[in-house]
């Protein structure tokens, strides 16, 4: 089960501080458990592991075998909430290389998650001669740049198959009865699944915005949720022995103390994208008011050979986040050479995860002396169980954190300002007067 060391970073408070924190923390839980706190339309994530919707569960499954049946590849449409954890479970589980490996479930390839002609240019090329199924997630159904890549993508499924088996191709992930994308999947007969009301972008990961992708590309669903269900039993502790309280009230406190960017840390660079997901989480949760820790992360050992001289270094605004998983299966062991020309030998026979623990005990202990607290999570193993814990104790911890910040945790209202400006210099109608006034400050 998922564990929180704090033993590397309590040393840099001064004074006790979770008996200070215990009531807040209690109202948290109390929120998020049973509402009445900021955002309580958006707490459907809090019991999603024990009470999400079976039947729906199961279309998952059946609409999943039979894209890996029927396509060669799989084309996900989202951004933000709607694309980064599926992305992130699939990479962390089945390989940031899933798509050049052999393998009989289909490529997934992740688009509308920004506007470079390029990167859409090169997915509809490689699926062009390929049998392919479209997912599309937006639970808005109008966000512009999956909305866009929608648009080329149903033309080359047209194109390939005709309208109807287009549409026999295209899942459509969205709101049970509102939106753009909503309206035209009721019109064409695409399947579709829910993002419910009360789950938020971010905390979507384990409905079928997440759910779809991810079993197409053959990760067990039912033990991720099996993971996230046992964290939720664990989370529903209102004591210290709840990791979610342990590791909220030592970011808090340590933020209190100036702690202002936090890194997330990991030394399986499969976990890349796990934590662009726990990024888009903390960020958009916390990140208001002129408040809240700054969201970053970090790959190592590849960025202690380019960020490591700042965290050992920089400005002492740092606290690190380490997850740690349990040994892989799969050993490969350091061979002995004859020659020894690299002077390697005293490594000869070694499992190649005992040199990665050195790795993470040596800079554990040099940061913790640079001044840089860490906090350690501890994951059984790089598995669909083990991930599903994780992602409900983050998804948990954020929701007491921003609570404990006494910010609302579940809006995200600072992502409009960029929105507004695009369609007004796009000039989309209703933004007339704004796109004026930009262009003249921008002086065309
Ligand atoms: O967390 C959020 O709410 C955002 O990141 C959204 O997920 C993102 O903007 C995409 O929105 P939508 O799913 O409505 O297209």
């Amino acid at each position: 089960m998922l564990s929180v060391d704090l033993s590397h970073a309590i040393p840099f408070l001064s004074l006790p501080y979770e008996e200070a924190l215990r009531p807040r923390l209690s109202k948290a839980a109390q929120w998020l458990d049973a509402g009445g706190g900021k955002g309580a339309d958006f707490i459907g994530w809090v019991h999603l592991p024990r009470d999400y919707d079976r039947e729906e569960f199961a279309r998952i499954e059946r609409a999943s075998q039979r894209i890996r049946q029927d396509s060669q590849a799989l084309v996900v449409i989202g951004i933000g909430g709607s694309y980064l954890g599926a992305r992130g479970v699939i990479e962390c589980l089945a390989s940031p290389n899933y798509n050049l490996k052999k393998k009989t479930t289909p490529n997934v390839y992740f688009i509308g998650n920004g506007l470079s002609s390029d990167a859409l240019r090169e997915v509809a090329e490689l699926v062009e001669d390929a049998d392919f199924s479209v997912n599309v997630i937006s639970k808005s159904g109008t966000t512009t740049e999956p909305a866009v890549a929608f648009r080329f993508f149903r033309a080359l499924l047209e194109k390939k198959y005709g309208p109807d088996g287009a549409a026999r191709r295209i899942y459509a992930t969205t709101d049970r009865a509102r939106g753009a994308l909503k309206s035209l999947s009721d019109a064409q007969g695409y399947e579709t699944f829910v993002v419910p009301d009360d789950v938020g972008g971010r905390y979507s990961v384990l409905t079928a915005v997440g759910l779809l992708p991810i079993a197409v590309a053959g990760i067990d669903i039912r033990a991720l949720m099996c993971g996230a269900e046992e964290m939720m039993q664990c989370c529903s502790a209102r004591d210290f022995s709840n990791p979610a309280w342990q590791y909220a009230a030592i970011r808090s406190e340590l933020y209190r103390q100036g702690k202002k960017i936090e890194l997330l840390a990991c030394f399986e660079p499969s976990f890349r994208f796990m934590a662009e997901w726990w990024k888009q989480l903390y960020g958009e949760s916390e990140g208001k008011e002129n408040r809240g820790i700054f969201p970053a992360s970090v790959d190592f050992t590849a960025d202690l050979h380019s960020m490591g001289q700042y965290i050992q270094q920089g400005e002492r605004t740092l606290l690190e986040t380490v997850v740690r998983f349990g040994p892989s299966e799969h050993q490969m062991v350091v061979p002995f050479d004859e020659s020894d020309g690299d002077g390697l030998n005293f490594l000869a026979g070694k499992p190649l995860s005992f040199l990665n623990d050195q790795a993470m005990d040596g800079t554990l202990l040099a940061h913790v002396e640079g001044g840089v607290p860490n906090v350690i999570i501890r994951a059984d193993a790089r598995d669909a169980r083990s991930l599903g814990q994780l992602i409900y104790f983050f998804e948990y911890a954020c929701g007491l954190s921003g609570y404990l910040l006494g910010v609302n945790p579940f809006d995200q209202p600072g992502v409009e300002a960029y929105k507004k400006n695009m369609f007004a210099l796009l000039g989309k109608p209703g933004y007339e007067e704004l796109g004026e006034q930009l262009r003249a400050r921008l002086g065309r």
